[in-house]
């Protein structure tokens, strides 16, 4: 959570630091800051949307200096207001810093700091942090770099930090723990960037280092970059690597919301997903995570799926397909459990971490947990080169493209791509499917972009729909199956982007307490598609059905069934059952964003919430 940005070089330094704040604003919209430096130090800083933070800096004074760095706030301690946004100067008034993370120990170090004299404005961690830094460079009489060294080995938690000393004001130090920091190289040096990811200077360079856990650099004008180890000082050599995103791949194109954007990108990055991995006529999945580790998977006693929200559901949809396929024992855990309860792993269990953004707090933790008890640690992630694709001893990247959306949506069926062609593979090896049905499976699979297409052309319909249940107060969900996580994800979709509140559930355990909310207010979306446990499912929607309740259906094209009783319903094409979610997730999709827009809500920031979470 939270983005932080900052540029070093020849250039203003306000409009690069705002423009990257702005597609940093998917980690977190609390709160907005920035420092400039221009003879003086400015600062400026407010609650609410970057947005705010230019409304308020209407004097162009303030906006002057070829060095700066900028904040996006998701706030964790203290509430976001103007005091506690950042950046944070330090009692002097001389250092000033961003801080992405959470400082675990402050208010030990805050105490001894008041005990020294120091004094607090906010109630953040990071005000701590900067004055922790003041305090060692006085006792020590070092630089500025050192002191960030010595500061940063006594605090315990995350931290992605910029730090910058009045006295020496051509120079940026940044350091990292737990949360990401990219850092663009300008032509010889000429300039810098810093960011919590690539995309506030893709239009500037291409080249960029990713600073490790527990390494600092120190960054100045016109001088080689220095990288160090926290830990012992040691230096390191810089791993420059060629960044692939684009300028287009980050901006809206035409569409209202990236939401929007994102759901109809599904096609195509589902075709990025298996491209060059799914060559159907010929029976072949390659996926070289999964065939450099062949043996580790066949001789697997169960694989472990760990992840978060909506990679969490994809992790469900993957049970099925594992067992179902390859015949491998599934178990499916939320991250921030796994890592707490001591889990019995072995050197024969594979840990599958899911995550878009490769940077979740829990589902990190929970993968170095799995390594130190030994097991094989495979990452499914979206965003190249993040932490949870590093820490991994293998993986697959999904290759959605940017997801700037705050609701995951082409991370959710590219994930589920690529853990449907993991399946499948592994079900080929392990001679748990036969060849037949292999083939059929991968046939069907290539088609599955085409299918998304022609059901993104019923979006009217969908909105016709929307405009019915816009104003409900709660909703059900329910699928059976493959689809169960589909409900699941169904309901989250729209309570985090419509605030109205919705719950997923197996269709069967309605009767288990969900069926006596239904009324005829009740909206209840049923996952109905005509395979596996299709005439339960309508046994169901005649129960509801029954208590007034209000039916929308996605069902298979052509039913007649379903379509006799439901209120409404939407046509998927046919398709395999284990890929069904793919299509059925996405009028689920279409249905919660039509409903935040006519609700008025924020589609692409909802309050609250962050896209990627890397705190606890
Ligand atoms: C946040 C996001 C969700 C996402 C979840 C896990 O809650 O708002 O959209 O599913 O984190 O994130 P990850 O990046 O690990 O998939």
């Amino acid at each position: 959570m939270c983005g932080i940005a900052g540029y070093i070089g020849y250039r203003d330094a306000y409009p690069i630091v705002i423009k990257g704040l702005q597609r940093l604003e998917y980690r977190g919209y609390d709160s907005a800051g920035i420092l400039l430096f221009d003879k003086d130090v400015s600062i400026s800083k407010t609650k609410g949307k970057v947005s705010d933070l230019e409304a308020i800096m209407i004097n162009g004074i303030f906006k002057k200096g070829s060095i700066g760095f900028g904040h996006t706030r998701w706030a964790t301690h203290g509430v976001p207001n103007n005091v506690n946004s950042h950046p944070h100067v330090s009692n002097s008034g001389e250092l000033v810093i961003i801080h992405n993370g959470i400082i675990e120990n402050y208010d030990a170090i805050k105490k001894e700091l008041i005990k020294r004299g120091y004094t607090f404005q906010s109630d953040t961690d990071t005000e701590v942090l900067v004055n922790l830094i003041e305090e060692v460079k006085k006792t020590h009489d070092c630089k500025l770099g050192k002191a960030v060294q010595i500061a940063l080995n006594q605090v315990i938690g995350a931290y992605a930090i910029a730090v910058f000393d009045k006295a020496k004001p051509d120079e940026i130090i940044v350091a990292k723990l737990g949360s990401p920091i990219a850092i663009g190289i300008g032509k010889e040096n000429k300039e810098f960037f810093v960011a919590s990811d690539a995309s506030p200077f893709i239009e500037y360079t291409k080249d960029a280092i990713y600073l490790e856990d527990e390494e600092m650099a120190i960054i100045r004008k016109n001088k080689e970059i220095k990288i160090r180890k926290i830990k012992d000082d040691s230096l390191i050599t810089p791993q420059v690597q060629e960044l692939k995103m684009n300028l287009e791949q980050i901006e809206k194109g035409g569409y209202d919301h990236f939401m929007l954007k994102e759901i109809h990108e599904q096609p195509n990055a589902i075709t990025d997903t298996y491209r060059g991995r799914l060559i159907a006529d010929q029976g072949i999945i390659r996926l070289s995570g999964v065939d450099n580790n062949l043996e580790k998977f066949t001789n697997a006693n169960r694989i472990i799926i760990v992840a978060c929200g909506t990679s969490w559901h994809a992790g469900l949809v993957a049970e099925y397909l594992f067992e179902d396929f390859a015949r491998i024992p599934v178990e499916v855990e939320y991250a921030s459990e796994f890592r707490y309860r001591n889990p019995i792993l072995t050197e024969k269990d594979i840990v599958i971490a899911i995550s878009q953004s490769g940077e979740t707090a829990d589902t990190l933790a929970a993968i170095k947990l799995a390594k130190e008890k030994g097991a094989f640690v495979y990452g499914v992630c979206n965003v190249v080169g993040s932490s949870i694709a590093r820490e991994s001893d293998a993986g697959s990247y999904t290759h959605a493209g940017p997801e700037i959306g705050v609701a995951s949506t082409k991370a959710f069926t590219t994930q589920i791509t690529v853990l449907s062609l993991m399946a499948l593979r592994l079900a080929n090896v392990k001679g748990t499917m036969s060849s037949s049905k292999y083939h059929m499976y991968l046939q069907e699979l290539e088609l599955i972009p085409q299918k998304i297409a022609s059901l993104l052309k019923i979006d009217d319909h969908i909105k016709e729909i929307a405009k019915t249940y816009l104003l409900s107060n709660n909703c059900l969900y329910l699928g059976r199956g493959f689809n169960f996580p589909v409900a699941l994800e169904g309901a989250l979709k729209l309570k985090e982007i419509s605030y109205i509140h919705a719950e997923g559930y197996p269709a069967a355990e309605m009767k288990h307490g969900p069926i006596a909310l239904i009324d005829d207010r009740m909206p209840v979306f049923v996952i109905a598609i005509n395979k596996g446990h299709y005439e339960k499912v309508v046994s169901n929607i005649q129960e509801i059905k029954s208590r007034k309740g209000k039916i929308i259906a996605v069902v298979t094209e052509g039913d007649t069934q379903v379509k006799e009783i439901a209120d409404h319903v939407i046509e998927i094409p046919e398709t395999e059952e284990a890929f069904t979610p793919l299509l059925t997730t996405i009028p689920l999709q279409l249905l919660s964003y039509h409903i935040a827009v006519m609700r008025n809500c924020n589609v692409d920031q909802p309050r609250n919430l962050a896209k990627s979470v890397t705190v606890e």
